[in-house]
């Protein structure tokens, strides 16, 4: 059945994007693998977790499967946002998406609040969704200890990215690992959709990469890679500075070892080896040979190049996307159409089903 639907799917998109000069995906009308969606919230930086751990696989999907990517720019105001800052970062993501290898004419790659759908469904979802279940989630634990204050947002967070996920119907959810819980809850969460309105939807399942599914902090590998976090020196933005990288790098946390040999145990050390891996193909075994006789101080410098050589065409096309604000606010409005095309046939099939005129 998913395949009769998936194939219905793939011919209304392609259709669509005949409309709108989605030029490259009508080349071929075979049918897709399934539909796919993921996102990052624009909270902080775009960092080279999320490319690592995110982007790049998404990246690698746009042929084979209905994709849809986008800014998660609604779920950002859990955080305390400056709006001209915040409208400024979502160009500048969608920019990044396309700088980092996503193709506009390969997917849908649109803002999240251009979408209306993602709020109404979200609504929906809130009143299946247990509280006991939200206040378990470990992110929301996190953020909101020590917090005088929390806002409804915070707990409702994981709903708003369900509603996200099941606009699509998507089948898969490439994602890092410290997603996992949420795609779960979402799993959850259909079970209950469907035994209280009827069948509409399916679970997605979660793709998380084998290695770089969660990059650790430059100044404690014991903790993720965050764009949120305070200690900027911990994490790699995709817009640094080559100076800026290199510093990062030279400095980055490690023990008191010297041999470059990748061992889980020696966090800082296999956090670097594991980028390292990711970005140029090469297995640990590999590097390990590369560094035979050389000290970590050199596995830093050469990460330094190989980061830097990396992001250099990444910021190029970054700043000139960013230059032609017309450009970008067309295809933005491209992405968004084509969004709006599924998630308003999902959004309609929910009402039906719920009751709602
Ligand atoms: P966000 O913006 O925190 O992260 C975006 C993606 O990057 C992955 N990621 C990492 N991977 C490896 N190492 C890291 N250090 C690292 N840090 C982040 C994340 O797992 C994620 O895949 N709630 C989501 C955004 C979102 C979303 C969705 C995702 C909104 N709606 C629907 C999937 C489906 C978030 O905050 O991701």
């Amino acid at each position: 059945m998913s395949f009769t639907m998936g194939h219905r799917r793939t011919n209304m998109i392609l259709d669509f994007r005949a409309n709108h000069c989605y030029v490259d995906g009508m080349k071929n009308n075979q049918a897709k693998k399934g539909t796919v969606l993921s996102g990052s919230t624009t909270s902080g930086d775009l960092t080279l977790g999320n490319y690592i751990g995110a982007v790049s696989q998404w990246t690698k999907m746009t042929e084979d499967y209905d994709a849809y990517f986008m800014v998660a720019n609604l779920h950002s105001l859990t955080d305390h946002q400056d709006p001209k800052e915040l409208r400024e970062r979502t160009l500048s993501f969608y920019a990044q998406y396309i700088a980092l290898g996503l193709d506009p004419a390969k997917c849908a790659l649109f803002v999240q609040s251009m979408v209306p759908e993602h709020a109404e469904l979200n609504w929906v979802l809130t009143n299946i969704t247990p509280i006991g279940q939200l206040e378990r989630m470990t992110q929301f634990k996190d953020k909101s200890e020590n917090k005088k204050q929390i806002n409804a947002g915070l707990l409702m967070y994981p709903v708003l990215m369900a509603a996200d996920i099941l606009l699509y119907r998507a089948d898969f959810v490439p994602v890092g690992q410290d997603q996992k819980q949420h795609i779960e809850l979402c799993r959850d969460m259909v079970k209950y959709f469907n035994n209280r309105f009827g069948d509409v939807f399916k679970e997605p399942a979660p793709l998380i990469a084998p290695k770089g599914a969660k990059i650790m902090s430059l100044a404690d590998p014991t903790k993720k890679m965050s764009k949120s976090d305070p200690d900027k020196n911990g994490m790699i933005s995709i817009l640094d500075d080559p100076k800026v990288l290199e510093k990062k790098l030279k400095r980055a946390v490690t023990d008191s070892g010297t041999v470059v040999k990748y061992d889980e145990n020696s966090a800082g050390i296999a956090n670097l080896m594991t980028i390292y891996s990711v970005l140029t193909g090469k297995s640990y075994a590999e590097i390990e040979k590369d560094f035979e006789g050389k000290m970590y101080g050199h596995l830093k410098v050469g990460l330094a190049e190989v980061v830097i050589e990396t992001l250099k065409p990444v910021q190029a096309k970054h700043r000139e996307l960013m230059a032609n604000r017309d450009h970008l606010a067309s295809l933005m409005k491209q992405g968004a159409e084509a969004a709006r095309a599924k998630a308003s046939e999902t959004l309609r099939l929910v009402y039906d089903h719920a009751g709602i005129l």
